[in-house]
């Protein structure tokens, strides 16, 4: 396989090719995502909600991110690795904004870090960016700062909150990010703000008029079932199709049924 780079991804939007990525906090999960050639695997820190149980991203910390991604890692042959800088590793100045993503890059592996906001983040942006360190930003919803909003609701519905969520797009580019990510804000505003950059605009609930599509891996395969956003397309009903395995291997130990003649030594 050829390794999808941070240019190849910039090629492919320049070319029209639409960008596939999807989450993986693990070995095995990301060996079937790279294997069937997704082109970006998202170390997210939904893995704070969906391997932790946490309600939000904001309890995982930095060491865990970097355990996460460390196992995605040595599962890769072809995709392109972005790894969340999670909250409180970035927000408090440039300079531990470097230390956190130079840790994420020596100790991982990873091949990039994503890191939520606009202008308030600009500084730490382009201090990693000058350390050789590719970062894609990621506006609209942006789950870290949950607590300022109050709830989980489409973004930048508003004029000001648009123009503002444009501006950030602009800036972004302009201090040299590789890809954007929008989160739940209306198709039609992402579409303008894929046609005003030159780098890739990656959707999750944000319309098919941008350069690529991210969901969480556990959702579209229907793993969890408790969050059912309308942008959600389920693959799979895993949810069910694990219960049926689990209650099955439940009653053949109880009923003595499993281990088999053929399944012992
Ligand atoms: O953490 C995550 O999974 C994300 C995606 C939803 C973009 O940031
Ligand atoms: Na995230």
């Amino acid at each position: 396989y050829k390794r999808v780079t941070v240019k190849s991804l910039v090629e492919m939007k320049s070319n029209g090719e639409k960008i596939s990525m999807l989450t993986a906090y693990d070995y095995t999960m990301a060996k079937i995502v790279d294997g069937a050639g997704i082109d970006v695997i998202l170390v997210g820190d939904s893995a704070s909600n969906v391997m932790a149980g946490h309600e939000t991203t904001l309890p995982i910390t930095l060491d865990q991110m970097i355990y996460h991604a460390s196992s995605v890692i040595r599962a890769i042959d072809r995709a392109l690795v972005v790894v969340d800088l999670p909250f409180g590793s970035y927000q408090s100045d440039p300079k531990e904004a470097l230390r956190s993503a130079i840790r994420i890059m020596k100790e991982s592996g990873g091949h990039a870090v994503k890191m939520e906001g606009g202008k308030e983040v600009k500084d730490s942006i382009k201090r990693i960016l000058h350390a050789g360190i590719p970062v894609m930003g990621h506006l609209g919803l942006t789950p870290q700062s949950i607590y300022k909003f109050g709830t989980y609701t489409v973004r930048a519905k508003e004029e000001q909150e648009a123009k503002q969520l444009k501006d950030d797009a602009l800036m972004l580019e302009k201090a040299g990010c590789f890809a954007i990510v929008l989160e739940k804000i209306p198709a039609k505003l992402a579409q303008e703000v894929a046609e005003s950059v030159s780098i890739p605009v990656i959707g999750i609930g944000a319309g098919n008029g941008v350069d690529g599509q991210v969901l969480v891996t556990h959702d579209m395969l229907g793993m969890t079932h408790e969050f059912n956003p309308r942008f959600l397309r389920r693959y799979m009903n895993l949810y069910e199709e694990m219960t049926t395995a689990f209650t099955q291997y439940g009653e053949d130990v109880k009923s003595g049924d499993f281990p088999n003649d053929e399944e012992q030594y």
